[in-house]
């Protein structure tokens, strides 16, 4: 890929661009933020670090949208971060403000780019984006599942003392406490994990996972996750830039998969050259279908709140 832009130097956006350098997933990496020097600090910063990373990516840091022009991918990190106690949609009205200015910005300077939400609370904004640009939908989604999904294999490396490689867990859902942690599609090794560990144990990974970005930040008081996120990032990016088709979770606009149109959430997706390639449908038990349900309800619920801003 020739040109991704990050847009928020912040924690997310700093560690997103550290990843996509060090691994040369682009020629050109911008990272922009309204904050006067913020953006070029933190780029040159990572620029610095080429010689030890052995990466040839030009970082550049900005403030000026027009620099995004010609992006490929636009990553869009900015927004202010909850605070502990706050859940995701308590920053909507905020956040929606920042990100409908970098969506506007895109369609003016790069308006053949994809657009990856990763502000929150990701499901609304990515909707919203999808709205205001009119972009196909394979172009404009969000992460959400992918550091789900981490977070929960890690609980079971930890609880079950197998290595992390080895797992591979699915989340589903909206990105907030009615995500849906797929059991059944949770395996070690391909052994579905229900097989090593006791209901009591799962249940208690399932609510860790759904607190996964709360613990974090009850822990830190004053910044949310950015390293596992920004990881989440750049697995998506890889997807991406190396048109691999791999299947991962993405908050994705529904064209009446799943029953649902008109929404963004999280479902399994292919990502590639083009973005999303396709959504990939599930069968659901009766309590997961239960469970999907009641997150879209509850998405559904804040893109409502959308329509008073
Ligand atoms: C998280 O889950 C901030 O939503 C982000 O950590």
């Amino acid at each position: 890929m020739n040109k991704i832009t990050i847009v928020g130097a912040g924690r997310v956006g700093e560690s997103t661009a550290q990843f996509l350098a060090s691994r040369d997933m682009c020629h050109e990496l911008l990272l922009l933020d309204v904050r006067e020097g913020a953006a070029e600090g933190a780029a040159l910063d990572i620029q610095e670090d080429a010689p030890l990373f052995q990466f040839d990516t030009k970082v550049s840091g900005s403030n000026k949208p027009q620099d995004m022009t010609d992006s490929e991918l636009i990553i869009i990190t900015a927004g202010i971060p909850r605070k502990p106690g706050m859940s995701r949609s308590d920053v909507l009205t905020t956040n929606v403000k920042i990100t409908d200015e970098i969506v506007k910005n895109a369609m003016q300077y790069a308006a053949d780019a994809m657009l990856l939400f990763v502000s929150n609370p990701v499901d609304i904004l990515t909707y919203r984006g999808w709205k205001v640009c009119g972009w196909p939908r394979n172009r404009v989604f969000g992460q959400a599942g992918v550091l789900d999904a981490t977070r929960m294999a890690s609980f079971i490396a930890m609880e079950t003392g197998f290595s992390a490689l080895d797992i591979d867990a699915m989340v589903l859902g909206g990105h907030g406490d009615s995500m849906v942690p797929m059991i059944r599609y949770t395996t070690i090794s391909g052994i579905p994990v229900a097989n090593f560990l006791p209901q009591k144990t799962i249940t208690d990974i399932i609510s860790r996972t759904r607190n996964g970005g709360a613990e974090i930040l009850a822990l830190r008081q004053n910044s949310s996750a950015y390293d596992a996120p920004a990881a989440a990032i750049a697995t998506m990016v890889d997807a991406i830039v190396h048109d691999r088709k791999r299947i991962l979770p993405s908050v994705a606009i529904l064209d009446n998969e799943y029953g649902h149109h008109d929404i963004a959430i999280g479902v399994p997706t292919v990502l590639g050259k083009n973005g999303i390639e396709k959504v990939i449908e599930l069968s659901f038990s009766k309590e997961e279908q239960v469970a999907f349900e009641q997150s879209v309800t509850m998405v559904k619920k804040d893109i409502e709140t959308l329509k008073n801003l």
